[in-house]
């Protein structure tokens, strides 16, 4: 039975999955535009220069996934999701080490659907955003004084 269980994933969910990722990665920018400035506190000084460089890399990513939505034939999304604000150093840290997992979870799944719909040069550019995201993941973790968590991989 090999070709009964054939593609599942359609070119129309690589689009909305995709889109889905635009959204995250306008919810970096944001959010590590915010933290990197209003993180106070001698002992993050290093952690809030990290953040204003993911700031510059989570925006390279957006143009890359916008891209790839164009080229499927879709309409690149507007909407970020939404960004938790606080006070806190650690709470903005442990924000951020939310959001980078869950984006790895879902990248972990596109790379996924778009080697199975062939689209190859899309997974590949999706693998190395992961290596990004997986490096900021490891900063955040650092930072807080823990081990990288695993992010799995989504549904
Ligand atoms: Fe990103
Ligand atoms: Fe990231």
């Amino acid at each position: 039975m090999p070709s009964a269980e054939k593609s599942k994933v359609t070119r129309k969910q690589l689009i909305d999955g995709l889109n889905e990722d635009l959204s995250r990665e306008y919810q970096a920018i944001i959010s590590y535009v915010n933290y990197s400035q209003v993180l106070k506190g001698a002992a993050y000084m290093n952690i809030a220069d990290e953040l204003a460089v993911h700031a510059k890399e989570e925006l390279a990513h957006a143009l890359k996934i916008a891209n790839h939505v164009d080229y499927l034939g879709g309409m690149p999304s507007v909407t970020p999701k939404h960004v938790k604000t606080s006070e806190k150093a650690e709470d903005m840290l442990e924000f951020d080490l939310e959001n980078e997992k869950e984006t790895i979870r879902q990248y972990r799944r596109r790379v996924k659907q778009a080697d199975e719909l062939n689209e190859f040069a899309i997974a590949e550019s999706l693998r190395d955003i992961l290596v990004d995201e997986q490096d900021h993941l490891i900063a955040l973790a650092t930072a807080l004084g823990i081990d990288p968590p695993d992010a799995g991989i989504a549904d």
